[in-house]
C-alpha cells in the first residue's frame, strides 16, 4: 500500500504525542497485547486534498459520516500494540480520509507495513461516530483514546457500580482532583460486543455530557483536544478508583468526601 510521508510539522509533534501517551498506556499495564486504540483529526493541518490520490486503496463504511465529509485521522491500526505504537508510530498508525459523502475512506500508510495487519481499529464505528459527534456539536476536542484501565473495569465488574450516580459519587469522593478535572463525570455504557454499531450508539448517548464514556467490563472511551489530555482524564479516574479498591483491600470502608466538601470543589471547578 502506499506511504505518506508526514512532512507537516504540526501532525509530526501530534504522532509524537501519540506515541508518547501509547508508551504511558503500555507502562500503566493498560494495554495487554493489542489492547487499546487511537485517533486524532488533523484535518485543517495538512495538505489534505493532496495528500490522497485515487490511487489509494478506497473502502466503504457501514455507516454514512456525512459530518466527516473530507476529513482526515490518524489512527491505530487494528492488531496493533501500544508498546510498538510508543517506540515506532509510523509504522502503528494510519492515514484516512473520508469521502464527500462520509460513507467510505481512502487509506494510506504513514510509514513501513505493520505485519498484523493494516486496517484501521476495530473500533472505527465508535471513533467516527464519536468525531462526528464532536463536528456537529462544534467541540474542540481532536483525539479519541480507547485503553483497558484495570481499576476502571473492576469497578464495572460489581454490580452496584454499574451505575452512573454511583459510579461518579465514588470518583468524586475519593480524590480532590477527580471532582476538580474531571466535574462530568463519566458515561456508563452497558456491557455491549466490542466493535459494534451498537456499542459505538451507546457511546454516544454517554459522550452527550461527559468527556469519558465507561464500558462496562471492557474500558474507557475519553476525547479531549489532544492525546495528553485525553490520557490525564483517564488517568486521573484510574487514580480514585484505585484508591477505593487499596482502601476496600486494607480492610476498610472509604469515608470519602463530605457533600460540604464536594460542593466547594465542584465550584472550584468551575474556575479551570
Ligand atoms: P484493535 O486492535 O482493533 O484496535 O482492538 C483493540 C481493542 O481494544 C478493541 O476494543
Ligand atoms: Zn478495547
Amino acid at each position: 500500500m502506499k506511504v505518506i510521508k508526514i512532512q507537516n510539522r504540526a501532525v509530526r509533534k501530534l504522532l509524537k504525542e501519540m506515541a508518547e501517551v501509547a508508551g504511558f498506556l503500555w507502562q500503566r499495564g493498560w494495554a495487554e497485547r493489542n489492547a487499546g486504540n487511537i485517533s486524532v483529526n488533523i484535518t485543517g493541518l495538512a495538505d489534505e486534498k493532496n495528500l490522497f490520490t485515487e490511487d489509494h486503496p478506497f473502502f466503504k463504511l457501514e455507516t454514512e459520516y456525512p459530518d466527516l465529509s473530507g476529513k482526515v485521522f490518524l489512527i491505530s491500526i487494528t492488531g496493533s500494540h501500544m508498546r510498538d505504537l510508543a517506540r515506532k508510530p509510523k509504522r502503528n498508525v494510519l492515514l484516512i480520509r473520508l469521502n464527500e459523502k462520509g460513507n467510505g475512506y481512502w487509506m494510506a500508510l504513514a510509514g513501513k507495513d505493520n505485519p498484523t495487519g493494516t486496517s484501521p481499529t476495530s473500533e472505527l464505528p465508535t471513533h467516527l461516530g464519536i468525531h462526528q459527534m464532536i463536528a456537529q456539536n462544534g467541540g474542540n476536542e481532536k483525539t479519541v483514546l480507547h485503553t483497558h484501565v484495570t481499576e476502571l473495569i473492576a469497578l464495572t465488574q460489581i454490580k452496584e457500580y454499574c451505575n452512573e450516580k454511583k459510579l461518579n459519587r465514588l470518583f468524586w469522593t475519593m480524590h480532590p482532583e477527580t471532582a476538580i478535572f474531571v466535574p462530568d463525570g463519566v458515561g456508563f455504557v452497558p456491557y455491549s460486543t466490542p466493535g459494534s454499531q451498537d456499542i459505538a450508539d451507546e457511546t454516544l448517548k454517554a459522550l452527550e455530557n461527559h468527556k469519558v464514556a465507561l464500558w462496562e467490563k471492557h474500558g474507557v472511551f475519553a476525547i479531549a483536544p489532544g492525546p495528553l489530555e485525553a490520557f490525564d482524564l483517564i488517568d486521573i479516574l484510574a487514580k480514585s478508583a484505585k484508591i477505593f479498591f487499596l482502601v476496600r483491600s486494607a480492610g476498610y470502608d472509604p469515608q470519602g468526601l463530605t457533600d460540604e466538601q464536594l460542593k466547594i470543589l465542584k465550584a472550584l471547578a468551575d474556575k479551570f
